[in-house]
């Protein structure tokens, strides 16, 4: 089947063409707006402009002349149903229900898809937490963000990699080495059972403070694994691999399929990569640093060497943009961090451009930053006793409260004498899991992006409101017709969908809206598009369900396929948002 194509591009499409036939001479871009709907679905605003501009000149009396000429001038399509022109010039379209019928079919007869033209190769560099620290909120902000932007843009039809740029480098693993030495001298043998690795970082500070013999040690410990020294790197692998598991657990969980590549993958790069940007004279000494000014940012330069001849943070981002850039021949690159690194990006990004290794527009590099989580009292994120949370307690909680929501339908249901379908109390907790976690997500990614938000259990898991729940027992309910109408959908000819009632065309063009959806996100990267959609989506198709009976009606075969529709496009977005919707509930 063929992709799905914006229909309002489609029309303004149209009316350009209009434009360039009935006016040769001028170059005027259509400018189309949604309509009001007691006149048509879109409508074009070009007829006021040009009669103001050039109307004398073409001979026209007044914009309503000027508003025919382009009716008279629209090629030939099957889009358009009627056409109707106001007194003060605008062009008001209603498309052809056989033509949003037919656009229908295609979802029904194929899968939901979406082509951005042309295909590029795109990292997205997202979750990116540090070994042996705690992965904090804002980590799960990144990976759950970050997520989504790489299945949108791979269902959009680019090449993604998904890198997770894990902080497994750098002078504190030093310190851990040696702490490791000391606690778990058979580590070799038996990995540590480190069950919370942010105390393990800790203790390993406290004696690196405390203590000026380990602190030599520790000192002595960065350049033997600096150097490949064999225990250094035995030690520090295995560092790694207790915090890999701990981040694991958090990624089965939300279902994260990225690639890990920390900062140690660029180490060995950054010293010839310094050497050439000296000689090129993009990097200048400053104060013993090797530094790269950039013209945005006049308070800091970057640091490609620090002052003590180390690497830190912006060495390795130097190395690595220019890996993805360079080696990778990535045309879009996009970092999902918080809004705290934003200036770090900037700069990053500037100097990758002096180096000519980012030459927009033929490549775009992106800073996908988020805000900061908030508790009710608008400060930090934190837990009732002050202390940071902890991701996977945060995540039993969202399943936890799920839970109780599910419990408490299926009483009511059992109540009012109706089916209630989780009884079970293992598919209780299974079907919590799926929503509890989809709600934290989606009340995530519902927000825009770059403004701090306060967490709110409540509202995030609100039955009623804009939450994932709400969007679950909407899939569901289509479900359910499904199953009560004994029909199998697949069965039904998507031929026999007719679109009569305003509700019907109401839900039809929501769903034909999902490729400006998708078109809208890549363009500057906001989720909550998505989002947003469906909460209408949800919203059209609970007024669709109120003037419209879908079983028992003559119009059922119609209406079971406009559900089936409707479910087809819920579904895919639930996929790109990270959800696993449930059949029953
Ligand atoms: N590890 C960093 C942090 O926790 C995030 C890394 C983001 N990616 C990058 N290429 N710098 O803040």
């Amino acid at each position: 089947m063929a992709p799905l194509l914006s229909v309002q591009g489609q029309v303004t499409d149209l009316f350009a063409a209009a434009l360039q036939n009935a006016f040769p001479s001028i170059r005027q871009e259509a400018l189309l707006v949604k309509g009001n709907p007691k006149y048509g679905d879109y409508q074009c605003n070009n007829a006021m402009k040009v009669f103001k501009e050039h109307g004398t000149g073409l001979g026209f009396d007044s914009p309503l002349r000027v508003a025919e000429a382009i009716r008279d001038a629209l090629p030939a399509n099957s889009l358009i149903g009627e056409i109707s022109v106001a007194p003060q010039g605008f062009v008001a379209v209603r498309l052809s229900q056989a033509w949003l019928s037919n656009e229908v079919g295609k979802i029904l007869q194929g899968d939901v898809e979406y082509k951005d033209l042309p295909r590029k190769r795109v990292v997205v560099d997202y979750s990116s937490p540090n070994i042996a620290k705690e992965m904090h909120v804002g980590h799960l902000r990144s990976t759950i963000i970050g997520e989504s932007i790489r299945r949108v843009l791979e269902f959009c039809g680019h090449e993604v990699h998904g890198l997770n740029h894990v902080g497994d480098w750098g002078t504190q693993f030093g310190m851990l080495i040696e702490y490791m030495k000391e606690t778990y001298p058979n580590f070799q043998d038996q990995l540590p059972e480190v069950h919370d690795l942010q105390e393990f970082y800790k203790a390993s500070k406290k004696r690196f403070d405390e203590d000026a013999d380990f602190k030599v040690r520790a000192q002595r410990a960065v350049v033997d694994l600096q150097a490949g020294g064999e225990f250094a790197r035995t030690a520090w692998e295995k560092i790694c691999e207790v915090s890999r598991l701990a981040f694991n657990r958090i990624y089965a969980r939300l279902n994260i399929s990225i690639e890990e590549r920390g900062e140690s993958f660029y180490n060995g790069m950054i010293p010839p990569l310094v050497e050439e940007l000296k000689a090129r004279t993009i990097c200048q000494e400053s104060e013993g640093a090797m530094c790269i000014f950039t013209p945005n940012v006049s308070t800091i330069p970057l640091m490609a060497v620090k002052s003590d001849g180390g690497f830190g943070y912006d060495s390795t981002d130097l190395a690595a943009i220019y890996h993805r850039l360079f080696v990778m021949r990535a045309d879009w690159i996009v970092y999902v961090t918080d809004l705290g690194q934003e200036q770090h990006f900037h700069m990053i990004f500037d100097a990758a451009k002096q180096a000519g290794w980012h030459t927009p527009p033929f490549t775009r590099c992106d800073h996908m930053g988020f805000g900061v989580v908030q508790g009710e009292d608008k400060k930090k994120f934190k837990t009732r006793s002050g202390e940071t949370v902890k991701l996977s307690d945060l995540l039993n909680e969202a399943v936890q409260r799920a839970k109780q929501e599910i419990s408490s339908r299926v009483e009511q249901q059992q109540k009012d004498g109706g089916e209630a379908f989780l009884v079970d109390p293992q598919e209780q907790q299974d079907a919590a899991e799926k929503i509890g976690i989809a709600a934290v997500r989606y009340f995530d990614m519902k927000q825009n992006r770059t403004t701090n938000y306060v967490f709110n259990w409540d509202r995030m898991l609100d039955p009623k409101g804009n939450s994932a729940v709400f969007l679950f027992y909407a899939y569901a309910r289509i479900r359910s017709i499904q199953r009560k109408s004994g029909i199998d959908i697949a069965s039904i000819p998507p031929s026999c969908l007719e679109v009569k009632h305003p509700t019907e065309r109401d839900l039809v063009l929501k769903l034909l809206q999902f490729p400006d959806v998708m078109q809208a996100i890549l363009a500057d990267l906001h989720l909550h598009h998505l989002t947003d959609y469906l909460w209408e989506l949800c919203n059209t198709l609970t007024a669709f369900y109120m003037k419209c009976k879908v079983i028992g009606d003559e119009e059922q075969s119609s209406r079971l396929l406009l559900c089936e529709a409707t479910r087809k496009v819920l579904l895919k977005s639930f996929q790109l948002l990270g959800f696993t919707p449930l059949d029953k509930i």
